[in-house]
């Protein structure tokens, strides 16, 4: 039997969200993707238009299949959590059940269970801003919306999630089903001038929490936590950081591999760490930026 994935975070065919979609796809995965809810109905009208048709042809020819899309909004993990001002905004008053918890729920109800959590998804409001001059609303934000949505997805999806299973093959024991992802970037450890608000501060939590959620998911459930930290891509948040132009272009000055990150191979280390060929690894920061973490200085 196929696995299913839902994937939180897809709102264009241009980021990482849209390519493990399309990898876990293509490995013979069912997509379900959780989609901010200013950005529902762009997304819903475009995929209907056929304007992603081009995007979601698959290597062998067939077009990428969405079964739900599901409206979600992160920083929110219950009704009660949600302030008078959003419940009346138009643009989420047009959809229902878009807390966390509602969409496990209704997840639950549609297809009663997953195999796969991607978690492809950061807002930093003030992520222009250096640190220093980021307020303390900034960056709690960035937090709310790039770490503890991380926790909160984990927390109750968990439930749903099909747990791991040993399998003893040729000798060996796996574990098979059950693991989850996200992503991560660079500068939470190492000085990336211009990726502010908060944003390196997030990115470090996400990593220390992929430790301690390892544990706590690996003990409890045998599912496996993992994040990839990807190099620089042209995606609609990265641009709006400002900077992104000047990453790809100082990784293809200075990485190991001098080429242009392509989101598919983000997506196929995914795909990969989602099979039962990854069935050891948990709790694990993932390179895939051609190789520049290793360096030490520019060339
Ligand atoms: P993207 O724009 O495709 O994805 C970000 C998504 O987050 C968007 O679909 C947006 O609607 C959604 N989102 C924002 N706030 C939300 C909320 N409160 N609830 C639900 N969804 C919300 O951009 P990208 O770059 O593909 O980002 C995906 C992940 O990759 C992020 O975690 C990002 O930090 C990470 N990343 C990106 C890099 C890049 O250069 N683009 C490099 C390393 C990591």
């Amino acid at each position: 039997k196929g696995k299913r994935a839902f994937i939180a975070g897809v709102a264009d065919d241009n980021g990482y969200g849209w390519a493990i979609a399309k990898s876990l796809a293509a490995a013979g995965a069912e997509i379900l993707v959780g989609t901010w809810v200013p950005a529902l109905n762009i997304f819903e009208s475009s995929l209907r238009r056929g304007k992603f048709d081009a995007s979601r042809i698959l290597p062998d020819g067939s077009l990428m299949e969405i079964t739900k899309v599901y409206p979600l909004d992160a920083v929110f993990d219950t009704i009660e959590d949600v302030p008078e001002d959003i419940k009346s905004n138009k643009r989420y008053a047009g959809s229902s059940n878009w807390t966390v918890q509602e969409v496990a729920e209704s997840v639950k109800k549609d297809f009663g269970s997953i195999d796969i959590l991607v978690h492809s998804l950061a807002n930093g409001p003030e992520v222009s801003k250096p640190l220093l001059e980021t307020s303390r609303k900034g960056y709690l934000a960035a937090l709310s919306a790039s770490s503890y949505s991380y926790v909160s997805l984990l927390k109750h999806f968990l439930p749903i999630i099909n747990p791991g299973m040993h399998l003893i093959q040729h000798g060996s024991c796996f574990i098979a089903c059950g693991s989850s992802i996200s992503l991560t970037y660079i500068a939470s450890e190492r000085i990336i001038p211009g990726y502010g608000g908060g944003m390196s501060s997030a990115k470090a939590a996400l990593e220390s929490d992929t430790r301690v959620l390892a544990f706590e998911a690996g003990r409890k459930h045998k599912i496996r936590v993992n994040t990839i930290s990807a190099g620089p891509l042209r995606s609609r948040a990265a641009k709006a950081i400002g900077f992104i132009d000047m990453m790809i272009d100082y990784s293809l000055a200075n990485a190991p591999l001098q080429k242009e990150l392509s989101a598919e191979e983000v997506g196929n280390t995914a795909a990969f760490l989602a099979s039962p060929l990854a069935s050891a690894i948990t709790g694990a920061v993932i390179y895939v930026d051609n190789g520049l973490n290793a360096m030490g200085v520019g060339v």
